[in-house]
Formats: structure tokens, sequence, C-alpha cells
């Protein structure tokens, strides 16, 4: 595909996220954040949908399932193109779901990508176990590495350790942190450390599988440049809305708080 210059500043694109990528140029990006879908929907996995238990084959739509390969494939493509776009010393962040992480973590670092770390987002009130024959599912998890800057430079371009509290890499949540209706909406807290931590003030931080745009509003609050794809023109129309209704950064130093606009 080829490869257009990467758009300068903030943007969302109703796309599937290996074109967006193909549509930046190489070396340009500074952080990659995202949460892809993991695969797992069916009928047996639950969740809670607006205080409803119902399975994730349902609450997820068709955008989590996938015919036999094509989500590894998806996944692998991502991890080349995200090499490709990442600026040395650029970071990539992924969420995937338990049983995948140590496969594609793998598969990353055989793409020249150097591990650094995981992080864990605990839940303060999992859901309770209704079959009581299996460990409740408490945490999310994604791996943190880096694109080399050179072969035997494996530092990160960006690691601003803000304190030893806020740099732990288990962070926690509480259930109540939702703010839109997109069935797996990350916990805004958390996600905008991870930006603070892994990218400065005006860099560009890309979320390929954006949904409802947490990463970008983390990214606009913390006064990164942003851009997101999604192919799912619901949740795009959701992100643009939402995106609209957050305040910059300097508008939130003035009043020194991060919330959302109501
Ligand atoms: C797990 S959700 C991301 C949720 C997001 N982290 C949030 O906080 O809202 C994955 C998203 O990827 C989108 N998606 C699925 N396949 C895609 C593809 N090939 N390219 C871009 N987006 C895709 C889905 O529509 C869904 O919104």
């Amino acid at each position: 595909m080829k490869h257009r210059s990467a758009p300068h500043g903030d943007g969302v694109h109703h796309t599937d996220a290996l074109r967006g990528l193909a549509s930046l140029k190489p070396d340009s990006v500074d952080l990659i954040l995202t949460d892809p879908p993991y695969g797992i929907a069916s009928k047996q996995r639950l969740v809670v949908r607006n205080g409803r238990i119902v399975s994730t084959q349902d609450s997820f739509g068709a955008w989590d399932t996938f015919a036999r390969g094509d989500h590894e494939q998806l996944i692998l493509n991502v991890l080349a193109e995200s090499f490709r776009v990442l600026k040395p010393g650029g970071a990539l962040v992924m969420f995937l779901s338990r049983e995948d992480q140590g496969y594609f973590l793998r598969k990353a670092m055989d793409k020249g990508f150097v591990y650094r770390n995981h992080i864990v987002l605990v839940r303060k009130s999992p859901l309770p176990s209704f079959t009581k024959r299996n460990w409740r599912s408490g945490f999310e998890i994604c791996f943190y590495v880096i694109k080399p800057q050179e072969p035997r430079n494996h530092r990160p371009r960006v690691f601003n350790f803000l304190s030893q509290a806020e740099c732990n890499n288990v962070m926690s949540f509480a259930s109540t942190h939702k703010k839109t209706d997109h069935p797996t909406e990350k916990p805004l807290d958390c996600i905008r450390r991870i930006v603070e931590v892994c990218s400065n003030p005006g860099d560009l931080v890309v979320d390929p599988f954006a949904g409802s745009g947490t990463t970008l509003v983390a990214a606009k609050q913390s006064g990164r440049r942003y851009l997101g794809f999604d192919t799912n023109a619901g949740y795009v129309r959701m992100m643009k809305d939402r995106l609209d209704a957050t305040l910059p950064a300097n508008a939130l130093n003035s009043v020194g708080a991060h919330a959302e606009a109501a």
C-alpha cells in the first residue's frame, strides 16, 4: 500500500487499522497505545452491559468475531506496521486477551521490538463467578515494548518517571469508570497515566482500534497530538463527540482537573 505523509494535527478516521497505519510515514509516531479486538467473543464468556449480564458475543456485536486465522493475521500485520511507523525509541502498548499476551509479545520481539514491561489494570469489583468453577476475572493486561533506537540502544525515547506510586505497573480502576456506551471502554485515568509516562506534550499518539476514543481523549487532555482509526461508523461518531466535549490540556491546567466535560 502507498504511504501518504503522516497527517498533521489531530484526527479520527473511519477506516481499517491497517489502512490507517499504512497512510503514515515511517518513523513518525511517538506512541501507539491500543486495545484491538481480542477475538474471544463467545456465548460462554460473560460481561456486564448496562447493568445486565450478557455474553461477550451479544455485547460486542460483529467486530470481535473472526474466521479461523484472521485475528492472528490482523494482529501480526498491526505489529509489523507499528514497528514501521514508530520513531526509534517509540513505544507500543498493546492490550490483548490474557491467553494471547505471551504469543503476540514473542511475535512483537521477532519483529524487532524490545520488551520493557507489562502493565496490569486491576478491576476493583470484578464480576462474581456464577458457576463457581473458575477464578473471577479481576484484571486486564497489556505489554509495553519499544522500537530500539539503535541495535545496542534499547532506551525508550521518553519515559517520564512521574513518581514511585504513579509508575507502579499495577493500577486499579473502579467498575463505574465508563463514560460511553462502548462495550469495552478502557478506564481513562489508567490510560492517561500511560500516555503521560510514555510520551511528551506535542508528541503524536496513535490508536488504530480507537473504539470510544479513550486513548485519544487521554492524549488531548495531556497536550499530545492524536490520531485514531475504527471501522465502526457509530463508534467514530461517538469518539468525535467525546473529543469535542474534552477540554484540551491548557484549559485543564487552568481549572486544574482532568474531568471530561459533562
Ligand atoms: C476493544 S475495542 C477498543 C476500545 C477502546 N480501547 C475504548 O476504550 O473505547 C476495539 C475496537 O476496534 C474496532 N475494530 C475492529 N476491527 C477493526 C479494524 N480492522 N480496524 C480498525 N478498527 C477495528 C472495533 O469497532 C472496536 O471499537
